[in-house]
């Protein structure tokens, strides 16, 4: 069972001033917040993230948008961590998911979600890598 998961607040949640709500909401959850940093995306680290969705019909849009404003990102911590961040924050596609999910209360679009989360044991390292280079668990 893997204890730490990366979440990312996308653009359009820094902007609309709901980081706060976002990490309280993790923090009822159970988890603990190990790392926080609050960054503007890059294309070379959109990139990287993002290279599972390289060709796809949504990726350029994708990537414009999450530079388009500042994101934070957070390692969190749990017992079971991945898998319980991923029901929290819902299915990709805001309005088709659960009610008291992340992405339902704060998402707009289906690009525009709110926020990320590790989907697998190796995304969650690969991701935690981009983003926090130096984590050592
Ligand atoms: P995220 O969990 O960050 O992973 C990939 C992102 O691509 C996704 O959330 C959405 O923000 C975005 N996206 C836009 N369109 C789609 C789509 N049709 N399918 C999956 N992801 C999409």
């Amino acid at each position: 069972m893997e204890r730490h998961t990366l979440l990312l607040i996308k653009p359009d949640s820094t902007k609309k001033n709901h980081i706060g709500a976002i990490l309280k909401i993790a923090e009822e959850h159970g988890f603990i917040i190990k790392e926080l940093k609050i960054f503007q995306m890059d294309h070379e680290i959109g990139s990287k993230f993002y290279a599972m969705h390289k060709g796809k019909d949504f990726y350029e849009k994708l990537l414009k948008f999450m530079q388009s404003g500042m994101t934070v990102a957070a390692i969190l911590q749990r017992d079971d961590a991945i898998h319980e961040l991923r029901k929290l924050v819902g299915k990709t596609d805001y309005h088709n998911t659960k009610p008291e999910t992340i992405r339902r209360i704060y998402g707009e679009s289906i690009t525009k979600n709110a926020v990320h989360a590790s989907d697998s044991v190796e995304h969650a390292k690969t991701e935690i890598k981009i983003i926090f280079p130096d984590f050592s668990y």
